[in-house]
């Protein structure tokens, strides 16, 4: 195949080689080149430079002055396979009706599993097909996505072997998190010690003999897992190969955090609710402290303290929480803008999160996540901007003109 070569872009960001999280003050940093060209070779990087370094060599040639390129979006905390709507809450919660009440009305996460366990391996598949299309075409390149609308055997293994062909089937990079732990059951409501042990002795052998999953989350909060039984449940995991990406502290400070640290999770989500001391523990923590700005907005919640955590070192990267319930939409442009409005980063900062951030939290960093010699060719081209903070400047407004994946335009 002939080499695709683009010339005159305005700003190529996110050129960094090294890998690894970017953290604290660094993230502020964006390693970009101005006046660039860029040739792709089948799927992969091959040159990027300034155009006073070009010499025309055979391929495809297209001109793409004006533009901004910039790596896609690694989106690494999302819900996106999932069965059927659920806006009838979000009425009752305009309505004022609270979390409690729309749970006793059958709401909430039980409310999603009902559907998706009526729902055929097909129909949830064609959905989760369609919501990709539209996140890739919004920039996302690479996304996890989580089971955990099951909640029984045939249920969890259902939605973990649709992500499986997802997988198969996809351009885009995914990763698949086992989330049998989400919220327990009503008929296990009050024998706990019996769900976990479907999880343990149930699901996870399966899950390890048909390498369902990459990973393994438990949402860790009152009403729902302590502390002891994610502990519980993430070395079981952690027997079969899962490491932990962990939804923690989004309603309550429960410990979370510290039983996080020490199961050595990739990963820590939410973190809405912070103490002063949690902050300095993520400041230090080697992971992903993955902020989900989408969520606590379609929540009505506080932000996560994201300034805070930058100051304390913390690896702060960005995600979408794609789900029906608390982020009923996938769209990383619109999380950037967010983190940038509701939560003051810099829009450099928010980037890095989004990208080489969001790799490093899928563990995937060698070939996506920036735009570097030898990485997938997987590209966003802006429509002609004035400036790269004119992209979450202006809210709303797609920018975006063509996406790249694989070295092909979707
Ligand atoms: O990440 N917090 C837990 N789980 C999802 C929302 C689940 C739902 O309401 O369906 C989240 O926000
Ligand atoms: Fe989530």
């Amino acid at each position: 195949m002939a080499a695709k070569i683009f010339t005159g872009i305005s700003l190529l960001a996110n050129t960094r080689e090294t890998s690894g999280f970017v953290r604290g003050n660094q993230l502020a940093t964006l390693p970009s080149i101005k006046n660039a060209y860029i040739i792709i070779e089948n799927d992969t990087i091959a040159e990027i430079d300034v155009m006073e370094n070009f010499r025309f060599s055979k391929g495809d040639f297209s001109m793409a002055d004006d533009t901004i390129v910039l790596p896609t979006w690694c989106d690494s905390h999302t819900h996106l396979v999932f069965a059927g709507s659920r806006e009838e809450e979000f009425i009752d919660k305009i309505k004022g009706l609270s979390y409690a009440q729309i749970a006793a009305k059958g709401g909430g996460i039980l409310n999603s599993a009902k559907k998706l366990n009526a729902a055929s391996e097909d129909q949830l598949f064609n959905a989760a097909w369609k919501r990709l299309e539209e996140v890739s075409k919004l920039g996302t390149g690479a996304i996890e996505i989580k089971s955990g609308y099951g909640l029984s055997v045939e249920g969890e293994l259902k939605m973990l072997r649709v992500i499986k062909k997802l997988k198969e089937k996809s351009p885009l990079k995914i990763t698949s998190t086992f989330l049998g732990a989400h919220t327990f059951p009503i008929e296990y409501k009050e024998n706990h010690r019996k769900y976990i042990e479907l999880i343990i002795h149930d699901m996870l052998p399966v899950i390890a003999r048909e390498k369902l999953a990459d990973y393994i989350d438990v949402f860790c909060e009152n009403g729902f897992f302590s502390a002891h039984e994610m502990r519980t449940i993430c070395e079981a995991g952690k027997k079969y190969g899962l490491k932990p990406k962990l939804h923690v502290n989004q309603l309550n400070s429960i410990g979370g955090i510290e039983a996080g640290i020490s199961l050595d999770a990739l990963s820590l989500d939410h973190l809405e609710t912070l103490t002063e001391n949690e902050v300095e523990i993520l400041g230090k923590f080697k992971g992903a402290s993955t902020l989900l700005p989408s969520a606590a907005f379609f929540l009505r919640m506080p932000m996560p303290p994201a300034r805070n955590l930058i100051n304390a070192g913390a690896a702060v990267t960005l995600a979408s929480d794609f789900n029906p319930g608390s982020s009923p939409s996938g769209n990383i442009n619109f999380v950037i803008s967010l983190a940038c409005i509701q939560m003051k980063m810099l829009p450099e900062e928010a980037i890095n999160a989004a990208t080489i951030n969001g790799a490093c939290a899928m563990e995937i960093e060698q070939d996506y996540g920036s735009i570097s010699v030898g990485k997938k060719a997987n590209l966003i081209f802006t429509k002609p901007v004035p400036s790269l903070a004119y992209l979450p400047y202006s809210f709303g407004s797609n920018l975006i003109d063509k996406v790249m994946i694989n070295g092909t335009f979707i």
